[in-house]
């Protein structure tokens, strides 16, 4: 939607933020709905809205509501950093929005704002509960941990579910740019977060329905939500995703992590046909490769974070 936020973590955004994309490079709301439209023709069922921050772009609320009246009825969700979802909690969810996944890397305030280079733990943990409130259900929170920063949280975390139906997951850390903060050597893998949530209770494996996510997801005994662990880095689940991308600029990316663009934005400005756009969208799942190279220091091909939309 966006690659402007209102946060500046610091895995995520350099501190003074990135130069921000000018108004005619980003996708205006009828060309992003004409890409939803004919991917949804195709077979597409299920659109994520992520950024940035897609809240701080004016008019998202309409978007979300003329998606959610296709008559294929996609489902729409939202990744949030939660900053402002609960003035916007209501509102998302009368305009069709399915539910919504919050970003949230401590639960310690001051922690949060070294973190995310801004005091709003409060604000967000509101945000988290007005969803809830709304019926943005259910809840889902993702957690990066990051070794010597709040991998010393995951228990924490863990035990919301027992309280809450909600979904935890620990996404394992992306060493992405060494322009930003935080190390290769600070990744947590996803075999020592297992062993962290081993430790809290006794844990089950939760069967996972059809082509989920790539959350691998399991159940305290007596919990309410779960947990899931996404072993971005260590394991290769390519194979079972079958996601495509379209940045704020209108590139369209086969993978987060695959730099091949097609770019889209161009061929929306020339008037190109539905059929021609159905093509680029087959051509870019064709392209969907393999697995990544992250371990060999292949990254996002010169984006960050923001710019793909996590
Ligand atoms: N590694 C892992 N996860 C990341 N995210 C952003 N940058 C990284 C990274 N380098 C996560 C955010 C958010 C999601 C959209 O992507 O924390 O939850
Ligand atoms: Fe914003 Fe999300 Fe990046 Fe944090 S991780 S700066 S919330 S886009």
């Amino acid at each position: 939607m966006t690659d402007r936020c209102n946060l500046r973590c610091r895995y995520c955004m350099p501190e003074g933020g990135v130069v921000s994309l000018g108004h005619d490079a980003i996708l205006s709301y009828e060309e992003l709905f004409r890409v939803a439209r004919v991917a949804v023709e195709l077979g597409v069922r299920k659109i994520r809205l992520t950024g940035g921050e897609p809240l701080v772009r004016k008019g998202l609320l309409g978007f979300v509501e003329a998606l959610a009246k296709l008559p294929q009825q996609p489902e729409i969700t939202l990744t949030s950093n939660g900053l402002l979802l609960a003035e916007n909690a209501l509102a998302l969810k009368e305009a069709g929005l399915a539910r919504v996944n919050v970003s949230l890397d401590s639960l310690r305030p001051e922690r949060f704002a070294h973190l995310t280079r801004c005091d709003a733990l409060e604000q967000v943990w509101r945000g988290v509960h007005s969803a809830e409130a709304a019926g943005l259900t259910p809840i889902k929170i993702n957690m990066v941990p990051i070794l010597g920063v709040n991998e010393d949280e995951i228990a924490d975390f863990a035990r919301l579910t027992f309280a809450h139906p909600w979904q935890v997951r620990f996404i394992e850390f992306m060493p992405l740019s060494p322009e930003l903060e935080y190390s290769t050597e600070q990744l947590y893998p996803a075999a020592n977060i297992y062993a962290d949530l081993q430790k809290i209770a006794g844990l089950t494996e939760v069967a996972r329905q059809g082509p989920a996510g790539p959350a691998r997801l399991y159940q305290f005994e007596g919990a309410q939500g779960s947990v899931g662990i996404i072993p971005a880095v260590s394991e290769h689940f390519c194979r079972e995703c079958n996601r495509l991308r379209l940045t704020a600029d209108g590139q369209l990316r086969p993978c987060l992590l695959a730099p091949q663009e097609i770019d889209l934005r161009t061929m929306l400005r020339a008037g190109v046909s539905d059929q021609v756009l159905a093509e680029q969208l087959e051509k870019s799942v064709a392209a969907k490769p393999q697995q990544h190279h992250l371990d060999k220091g292949d990254g996002t091909g010169g984006r960050h974070m923001q710019g793909i939309g996590g």
